[in-house]
């Protein structure tokens, strides 16, 4: 199959990529750096992928670039690219609601018109409001700008599914972790706050609780949802057992052999108080089931983290370049799409 993976330099995006690719799949990997972290992460997030030979790629903005190309002889879209992050929301109203809602409607009017014949739509348990806490019937109520807009992207897929038809799919990920995770997010924020010695601020009182999906779970059950997810039907993905920050904390530091020092401040607005994932409707169409416990997570993401800090470093030191990224191949960019 050949498959076209929007946000494909990002933290799931880039590992969906692998994934297909190992399955054998040819991948069309999408994306527009968009500056919410150094661009330079995610350029080696697709590292993996740039060097394999199914690899093909478009710097776009699907905001405004022409994305007909990027479709060519595409079998199946699964649409990762958003501007993620709750707190931001608040103040960038402008970029989620371009990057989340108009670059989806452009998407797939442009998926649709291709006549693709499978469409995921990522969406995240954030639709869900401050509780997220059982299966895809629970009401919607978001707390965030982050939220709505994404509540407003699955509406507006909806509105494709039930107008023309659209074979599209929805899945409600639950916040994920693992290598590669976003810098942005708190399990990558502590560990390196652990690794430089830095305090760590946990803002409420540490007793929230997360069912976090480790991103290979995540990217499994993204694929089974390719293969089985029904059209217009929306599914959770996420993790099993639950986990307070708190815990997770002591779980990094033990890891890293590290001393936390945490300092308490109130909670953020928009702030979700607890997680949990009811995946029963996803293991009953495509056989998901969470597998990696959360306390091993933790501890593969801290080493994880570690290792690619001390190589950074010994780059610097040995004054080596790093290694070369293959060219990006530049696309033709036309108006419209
Ligand atoms: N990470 C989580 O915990 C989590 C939880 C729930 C849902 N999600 C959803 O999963 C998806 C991936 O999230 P992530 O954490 O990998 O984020 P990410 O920021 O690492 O990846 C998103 C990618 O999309 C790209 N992008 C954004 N706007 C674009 C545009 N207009 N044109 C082209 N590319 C654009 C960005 O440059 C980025 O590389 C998002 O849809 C997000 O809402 C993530």
């Amino acid at each position: 199959m050949r498959v076209l993976v929007t946000g494909a330099a990002g933290f799931v995006g880039s590992h969906v990529c692998d994934a297909l690719l190992s399955a054998g799949h040819e991948v069309v990997g999408l994306d527009s750096f968009i500056p919410y972290y150094p661009r330079a992460t995610k350029e080696a997030n697709l590292r993996n992928a740039l060097a394999h030979p199914a690899f093909t790629f478009h710097e776009l903005d699907l905001r405004s670039d022409y994305i007909g190309a990027a479709l060519d002889g595409v079998d199946a879209v699964i649409h990762q690219a958003a501007m993620p992050g709750l707190m931001p929301s608040w103040t960038r109203f402008d970029d989620y609601m371009t990057c989340n809602l108009q670059a989806t409607q452009r998407l797939v009017e442009a998926a649709r018109i291709a006549g693709i014949r499978k469409f995921l739509h990522i969406s995240t348990s954030s639709v869900y409001g401050s509780t997220a806490v059982g299966d895809e019937n629970q009401p919607v109520a978001p707390v965030s700008p982050y939220g709505v807009t994404k509540l407003a992207a699955e509406q507006l897929i909806l509105a494709w599914v039930r107008s023309y038809g659209f074979p599209a799919t929805i899945l409600r990920y639950f916040s994920i972790y693992g290598p590669r995770q976003r810098p942005d997010m708190a399990y990558s924020v502590f560990i390196d706050a652990l690794i430089n010695d830095r305090p760590i601020t946990i803002y409420g009182d540490g007793e929230q609780t997360r069912s976090n999906t480790e991103v290979s779970d995540c990217v499994r059950g993204t694929l089974m949802a390719l293969e089985a997810g029904l059209p217009g039907e929306i599914y959770n993905i996420g993790g099993g057992r639950v986990i307070s920050i708190n815990r997770a904390v002591a779980v990094l530091a033990d890891a890293l052999g590290a001393t936390p020092r945490i300092e308490y401040a109130p909670a953020r607005l928009g702030d979700q108080r607890h997680t949990r994932a009811d995946t029963r409707k996803a293991q009953q169409a495509f056989g998901y089931e969470p597998t990696i416990d959360p306390e091993e997570g933790l501890v593969n993401q801290a080493h994880w983290q570690s290792r690619v800090r001390v190589t950074t470093r010994l780059h610097l030191a040995d004054k080596r370049e790093p290694a070369q990224l293959p060219a990006i191949r530049p696309i033709h960019r036309r108006s419209g799409s």
